[in-house]
């Protein structure tokens, strides 16, 4: 078994019964920023010692340092400021649903909903219906039952949702015929791995491709419905290094609503979907947002010119970085030549690598700087061999009982959340620094 490193334990503060921390020190990692910072050589998260969380609520527990969904929103919004684009920033809700994290949201950026029950969340959560659309994939009478209740934009993203659309507006009786977008798959794509490619040479199941467009607007004419928007997500988590790709994309997408609108049709927005993804390790590549304002104001060209406006939907962007999984070392132990550091955190609440295949960080929160002297692979506790987390991994030296943090934990962790074996929910908290 690795020994631990064990840095002395700050004195309790008087107040809190907390470690007392010192000043921050900034820069010796690749992660720390304000929010979560080494403090006292311990991981402290929006100020708090992230150990004494876990020994206080138990683990697993993510912990959210809220002020940063908000500080991804606002550094967004100022870099497409600064380029000089109309805009409208919406929220993927599906990223994260929780009404804590919406809260830190609600003031600065409009919603991107997939599911009735996300346009249900975002109402209830105080979001007028006119700040929300709606992007959904294989739509029902029931999912319209709820969507057409509310006067939410819906980008429909296949001729024969035009057309249940249509149908149900038509045989509604009233007069009703909003505008509508259109979802289109430019056959060319963007994405952390192959997987998280949405469009590009693979057929998918997303949006309708250029060689259908037309039937698509007659679809439209015939019930209507004016097409106002052009939509594309080209697929999600791409770093610095896939910005050119997501350029190429958005550039043929902007050659249609160019098409569209010299056909006579009323495209006010092009919606450029979300995909910005956040790095997870010292060699990932940020996207940085001036750079993404640049390539988005440069395939877009004329339309910016003549009022069209960029719609982004971030949902990674906006709170991957926002929250940190915490949970305890229950076994190192090595097995046939490789050091097992088994936690008490299942894919259930931790899927990002078994599904996506994203990169984890794991910091421990005692030593979080500490020299990265092993190699190992970080398991959970589901009875499932895929329950792993990361493979020939260099960690500093842990020990049973140690508390590991995830980093990167507050997009699409606690949302795609099961109860899998019964192992719970993981409960959150919510700081403001
Ligand atoms: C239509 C649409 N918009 C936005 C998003 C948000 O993606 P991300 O969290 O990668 O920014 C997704 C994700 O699947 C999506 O399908």
């Amino acid at each position: 078994m690795a020994s631990a490193v064990r840095p002395a334990q700050p004195a309790a503060s008087p107040e809190t019964g907390r470690p007392e921390l010192g000043r921050p020190d900034l820069g010796r990692v690749w992660w720390v920023r304000s929010g979560l910072e080494i403090l006292g050589g311990r991981l402290a998260i929006a100020g708090q010692d992230a150990e004494a969380l876990a020994r206080e609520h138990g683990t697993p527990l993510f912990v959210y340092d809220r002020r940063r969904l908000a500080e991804n929103a606002e550094r967004l919004i100022a870099a497409l400021d600064r380029a000089g684009l109309h805009h409208r920033v919406r929220f993927a809700l599906k990223a994260n649903p929780d009404p804590a994290a919406l809260a830190a949201l609600r003031d600065l950026v409009g919603i991107d909903a997939c599911s009735p029950g996300e346009v249900l969340r975002a109402l209830k959560c105080g979001w007028p219906a006119e700040d929300i659309s709606y992007t959904g994939t294989n739509v029902s009478e029931r999912d319209l039952d709820v969507l057409l209740a509310y006067p939410i934009h819906l980008n429909l993203d296949a001729i024969s949702q035009i057309e249940r659309v249509g149908r149900r507006l038509a045989t509604a009786g009233g007069r009703r015929r909003p505008p509508i977008g259109l979802r289109i798959n430019p056959g060319a794509g963007a994405g952390y791995n192959e997987k998280l490619a949405y469009s590009g040479a693979r057929p998918t199941k997303f949006g309708i491709y250029e060689d259908r467009l037309d039937e698509a607007l007659e679809a439209a004419a015939r019930f209507g419905l004016p097409v106002d928007t052009i939509h594309v997500h080209v697929g999600s988590g791409w770093l610095g290094d896939g910005l050119e790709a997501f350029e190429a994309a958005i550039g043929r997408v902007a050659g249609i609503a160019r098409r569209l609108r010299a056909d006579g049709h009323p495209i006010r927005e092009l919606n450029v979907g979300g995909g910005l993804g956040v790095p997870a390790r010292s060699e990932e590549r940020p996207v940085d947002p001036d750079a993404y304002a640049a390539a988005l104001r440069r395939a877009l060209g004329d339309l910016v010119e003549a009022g069209v406006v960029v719609g982004s939907e971030p949902g990674d962007y906006l709170a991957k970085d926002s929250a940190i999984l915490l949970g305890e070392v229950v076994t190192v132990e090595e097995r046939g030549g490789t050091t097992f550091v088994g936690l008490d955190i299942g894919w259930n609440v931790n899927c990002s690598y078994f599904i996506y295949r994203y990169a984890q960080e794991f910091v421990p929160c005692r030593a979080p700087d500490a020299e990265r002297t092993q190699t190992v692979t970080v398991a959970g506790h589901i009875n499932e061999a895929g329950d792993v987390f990361a493979e020939d991994y260099p960690l500093p030296p842990v020990a049973e009982g140690d508390i590991l943090a995830l980093l990167n934990a507050g997009g699409y962790h606690q949302a795609m959340s099961s109860t899998h074996c019964l192992r719970p929910h993981a409960p959150a908290i919510f700081l403001d620094r």
